[in-house]
């Protein structure tokens, strides 16, 4: 089993990961004493997984009750949180209850946004059962819901106290999610590490997959550290977010899945800071973006003009002044933050999308 630690003084918790973890990590982890225990989590991890998690659960002599929602983006919504508020006071959970997320992002981060506002916080542990849960949004404590105005407008940072990261239960992932996780390794390489970009544009197989998920989970605990709030460097981790979002939404959050509007994004920011004379062009950062992102059978052209793109980017939150901050590479393995006028960036998207 490996072990990262989130190091945030009193809210530091550890980051469990490799294969067969749950029986033995959640009856440790839940010795002592709890009031109620819920278990959030989706139809389908539900119907793949719950027995699983049951008998683990069991096997520690614990008691729970489990709420289910649909699987899906669509319930990050502020209807499935008060279906979960609810559920929490017909069970009477109490301020030393826990929160059990066992899912994907879209669990991770409606099950710890109810825990957070629950009594004005209760603890919650992380069990993600995707990929990208595991190496991204299982760890850092951002929390959210979705408004029809816009992806995670409505949230909180509150975090874990532990994340269980059981590799056996990626097992079922659909190929189309295992690539989405496999963008945002992609993106933690091209941001900090060349050696775990270059291992995932030569990866043919799952056996270091363990070793890959720490490595993640190190990067991202490391930037959590430093900028727990979001105000500096945690904005790195945008690298491809600021483009994808705004690709996500155009295509109605069904034509890309979030992976595959990062590596668009990634792609188009690689495309943007040559044009601006960030990303050295010696450094060839785009063509390794474009073999290692195909390898994997992600996409990379985006098919919106530059007005839709404008339009959708300016939403973002890091939009302000009239403008948006940039994540741009100077290199693998490097990147910075630029600012540029809502201007500026029309006038790059045209030239590298043009105007239709
Ligand atoms: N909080 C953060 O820091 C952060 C970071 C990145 C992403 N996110 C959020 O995460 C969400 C995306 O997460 P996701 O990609 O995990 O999506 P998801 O939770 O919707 O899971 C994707 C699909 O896979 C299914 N699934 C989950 N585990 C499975 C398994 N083991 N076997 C078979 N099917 C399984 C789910 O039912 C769902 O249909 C987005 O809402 C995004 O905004 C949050
Ligand atoms: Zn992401």
């Amino acid at each position: 089993m490996k072990k990262v630690i989130v190091p945030l003084e009193d809210r530091s918790y550890d980051i469990l990961i490799g294969p067969h973890l749950l029986a033995e990590t959640l009856s440790n982890a839940l010795q002592g004493s709890y009031g109620k225990v819920i278990v959030i989590s989706d139809e389908t991890v539900w119907q793949l997984h719950g027995t699983a998690l049951e008998s683990s659960l069991n096997a520690a002599s614990i008691t729970f009750n489990t709420v289910l929602v649909p699987a899906g983006e669509k319930s990050k919504s502020l209807s499935e949180l008060e279906k979960i508020l609810n559920f929490f006071a017909g069970n009477g959970l109490g301020r030393d209850g826990l929160v059990i997320a066992f899912g994907g992002g879209v669990i991770g981060d409606l099950a710890g946004f109810a825990a957070s506002i629950w009594m004005r916080g209760v603890r919650y542990i992380q069990i993600p059962t995707t990929l990208l849960a595991m190496v991204d949004s299982s760890v850092g404590g951002k929390t959210a819901v979705n408004l029809n105005a816009g992806k995670n407008l409505v949230g909180t940072f509150w975090q874990p106290s532990l994340v269980i990261a059981d590799t056996s239960l990626l097992k079922t992932l659909p190929e189309r999610e295992w690539r989405c996780g496999l963008s945002e390794m992609i993106k933690y390489g091209a941001l900090f590490s060349p050696s775990l970009f270059e291992e995932l544009a030569s990866m043919e197989n799952t056996d270091r997959l363990p070793e890959l998920i720490e490595i993640c989970c190190y990067l991202k605990s490391d930037t959590v550290q430093a900028d727990e709030r979001d105000n500096g460097q945690r904005m790195l981790l945008n690298y491809g977010h600021t483009f994808g979002h705004a690709v996500e939404k155009l295509g109605d959050f069904e034509q890309f899945n979030h992976g595959e509007a990062v590596a668009i994004g990634m792609m188009l920011a690689a495309t943007v800071g040559e044009r601006i004379g960030i990303t050295k062009l010696e450094s060839n950062c785009k063509s390794q973006l474009e073999k290692v992102l195909t390898a994997h059978g992600l996409p990379i052209n985006c098919p919106f003009s530059a007005n839709e793109m404008l339009q959708a980017m300016m939403m973002d939150k890091k939009a302000h002044d009239g403008g948006i901050e940039l994540i741009l590479l100077e290199d693998i393995g490097k990147a910075s933050i630029v600012w540029k006028s809502a201007a500026e960036l029309q006038a790059l998207l045209i030239e590298v999308l043009g105007n239709e």
